[in-house]
């Protein structure tokens, strides 16, 4: 029997509070614009992945997500193999003792634990395991900002989600996009009072898909060109700042006011794309009652191509962001019934 070599690992979904949105080379997944996300912690949503490769294995590739077979034909998937095989060769070019799993067949088993495509950043969690996992099993002497550059090319938010904590990715400047990689701004522990509350408004999978939206959006929005020249830079640094001093009123602030201005480039797409809606709309609603109650900022909402909203607060506020969240939104006619399932609140700590 042949040898089977085998690696795992897990990656942990990043929720952007400066939202990526727009590709200026969409081969590469290159962005028009920085963005920065919070990690979330292991423990909930997260990809497994398991990545193995034998001489025994048949020909081809192959990819295995919550029990069904993906294509992995596509580009970004073989950019990935094709990058990490690559790196592989090299080790075992230098010496020629190391062992060639780069010719042999690949074989990945992914299970995220909550819903597909369905704007909880699943593709981050997914292609971040199915780098790192491919990583270990060809054991890599790869930094995690050098498979961010890997990870990236699978899907861009994916190249965040390679570090802990908060993160940030910068657009970078070279053409072949070797700049265009995450950096952590802060570790997890720097920050450690920060929580997320995720409501899964719908688990369906999503309408327009991100490749699809970046792209009309940045053929046809008025709004984009301001967003991307002017909003986004100022926010990445006041985001940067506020993380920093721990400055949550400014962290909340920005968030929000960030999640707005990428729907507002989505409603000025043309034909117009909606990822809210009115359960969405309602979760707004809910941290606008929240904190003019409190007569400060101490929750903040989120939300990428998707309705689910993602609610960040700090842990001193739990009772006031969390509790009330909950039993507001319980009460409320619709948000039961637009779904015809129960609000799932995931908790989040980091
Ligand atoms: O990585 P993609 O192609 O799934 O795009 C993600 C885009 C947003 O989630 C809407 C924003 C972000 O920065 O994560």
């Amino acid at each position: 029997m042949a040898e089977i070599y085998r690696a795992s690992t897990t990656a942990p979904v990043n929720i952007a509070v400066i939202k990526y949105w727009g590709k200026r080379d969409p081969k590469l997944n290159l962005p028009t614009n920085s963005s920065l996300s919070v990690t979330l912690s292991q423990s909930d949503l997260r990809t497994h992945t398991t990545a193995s490769c034998s001489p025994s294995y048949p020909a081809s590739d192959s990819l295995l997500l919550n029990g069904s077979p993906q294509d992995v034909s596509g580009a970004r998937t073989q950019a990935c193999f094709r990058e990490l095989r690559a790196l592989r060769k090299q080790l075992e070019d230098a010496d020629l003792a190391v062992p060639k799993l780069s010719a042999m067949p690949l074989k990945i088993v992914s299970e995220n634990n909550f819903p597909t495509a369905a704007g909880l950043a699943s593709s981050a969690a997914g292609f971040a395991a199915l780098v790192r996992a491919i990583a270990n099993l060809y054991e890599l002497p790869a930094s995690p900002t050098a498979l961010s550059r890997i990870a990236r090319q699978g899907s861009g938010s994916a190249c965040r989600s390679l570090f802990g904590g908060y993160v940030g990715w910068e657009q970078g400047s070279a053409v072949d996009g070797s700049d265009s990689v995450a950096f952590q701004v802060a570790p997890a522990n720097h920050w450690p009072s920060m929580r997320a509350i995720i409501l899964v408004v719908s688990a369906a999978k999503k309408g327009v898909s991100s490749t699809t939206g970046m792209q009309a959006t940045v053929a046809t929005s008025s709004l984009f060109a301001s967003r991307t020249s002017e909003i986004v830079p100022r926010r990445m640094a006041e985001m940067q700042k506020a993380i920093q001093e721990k400055d949550f009123e400014t962290f909340g602030k920005v968030t929000m006011m960030d999640s707005n201005s990428f729907h507002a480039t989505c409603l000025d797409t043309y034909p117009p794309i909606f990822y809210l809606n009115d359960v969405s709309r309602a979760a707004i609603k809910v941290v606008e009652e929240i904190n003019a109650s409190a007569g400060k900022i101490i929750a903040a909402y989120t939300f990428d191509a998707g309705p689910n909203a993602v609610i960040y607060y700090l842990e001193e506020n739990e009772v006031q962001v969390a509790g009330l969240f909950k039993a507001m939104m319980g009460e409320k006619e619709g948000w039961k019934s637009e779904r015809g399932e129960k609000v799932q609140g995931n908790e989040q700590a980091f």
